[in-house]
């Protein structure tokens, strides 16, 4: 049962101490992120992950690419493990390295040498040292302006893996308009743009996130109709439309404090992943919130990792034997480091 489970879980937690560090996201259940050693968007995780120097075992609570992160970022001699290796993500599954090479190689035909690579932390290794050996950096969804405005300072224009959404609400906000971004399609391998070519500033990867698409211009109507003073807060992985409607966009980190400085009383609807968003109307009996999807919106792949995985994955650790190892190739992990470091080097 889920006492036992949880048992053993805390059992492999006191025996192994400091050895053994679990960062959890904040999209993971409750049933695992109860054991968190911190809770935190993918940046500060991956952050944290690097400064446990006394860890030995970094079990991580979250998806693919973010334990990917964690082992580019840690020691030699540090080990990082996923309770379940199916859990991945739909977008940076979105970007393979032969689609965005083939890409890379027809972008530089139309535009010689004046992109600069920039990829959202939710890609796989493989796009991050991708970038990494072309001048560029990772972003997150907290800082990606910044890193934006830093990637005009060295080329003409940027393209922007995997994520669209992200790269287009986050380059119109900097001024940049709609029509002079562009859009690659991996699949047709076709370039849809409105304006001539030398206009284009941003180039768009055609991916998105499964999760947060759900949240509709059609969902936003609703709660303005049923709710007028109800506030709309979304993160900027939802489309154009959605964030242009809403009263505020921003990442995890960003919706978690500015419902935490509300006022009681306040009512929100918030668009983002189902698991944080029931977790802030537990934490908030204050104020009036509820999903902007009534339907809620769980990511099936961070639901992945649950108790029972959890709990095999440390005895695994425990018995000497342990499963799941997420080892990114060395010459692909020193790529992806320089995106990485680029981005973490920035304020
Ligand atoms: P952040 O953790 O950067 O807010 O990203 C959200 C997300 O979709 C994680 O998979
Ligand atoms: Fe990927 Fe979206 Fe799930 Fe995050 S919420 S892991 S971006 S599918």
């Amino acid at each position: 049962g889920v006492e036992e489970l949880e048992q053993r879980v805390q059992h492999v937690k006191h025996h192994m101490g400091s050895r053994l560090f679990l960062p959890g996201h904040h999209y993971q259940k409750e049933e695992v992120i109860q054991f968190a050693d911190v809770r935190g968007d993918s940046l500060k995780l991956a952050q944290l992950s690097a400064s446990q120097h006394e860890a030995e075992a970094i079990v991580f609570l979250g998806v693919h690419f973010m334990a990917e992160t964690a082992d580019i970022l840690t020691r030699e001699d540090q080990h990082v493990y996923l309770p379940d290796m199916r859990a991945g993500c739909s977008m940076a599954d979105m970007a393979n390295i032969n689609q965005t090479e083939k890409a890379w190689t027809k972008l530089m035909e139309k535009f010689d040498d004046t992109i600069l690579p920039l990829t959202y932390v939710n890609s796989t290794a493989a796009i991050k040292a991708f970038v990494g050996k072309h001048g560029g950096a990772t972003v997150t969804s907290s800082n990606a302006a910044g890193m934006i405005k830093w990637a005009f300072t060295q080329k003409e224009r940027i393209l922007f893996l995997p994520d669209q959404h992200l790269g287009r609400n986050t380059a119109y906000d900097l001024g940049i308009p709609l029509e002079q971004m562009a859009v690659w399609d991996p699949i047709l391998e076709e370039l849809i743009h409105e304006v001539p070519l030398e206009d284009v500033k941003v180039i768009l990867w055609k991916g998105h996130c499964s999760v947060h698409e759900n949240f509709t211009v059609t969902n936003v109507h609703q709660v303005r109709e049923d709710y007028p003073d109800m506030k709309i807060i979304v993160h900027p992985e939802c489309s154009r439309e959605v964030v242009a409607l809403s009263d505020e966009a921003g990442s995890t980190n960003y919706i978690i404090k500015a419902i935490e400085n509300a006022p009681p009383g306040s009512a929100w609807a918030i668009g983002t992943e189902m698991n944080l968003v029931n977790r802030i109307i537990q934490e908030h009996p204050e104020q009036h919130i509820i999903s902007l999807n009534p339907r809620m919106c769980p990511c099936l792949t961070m639901n992945r990792i649950d108790l029972p995985h959890l709990a095999w994955s440390l005895e695994s650790i425990a018995d000497g034997q342990p499963q799941n190892l997420i080892k990114v190739k060395p010459e692909m992990a020193l790529d992806a480091k320089k995106a990485l470091d680029r981005m973490l080097e920035r304020p």
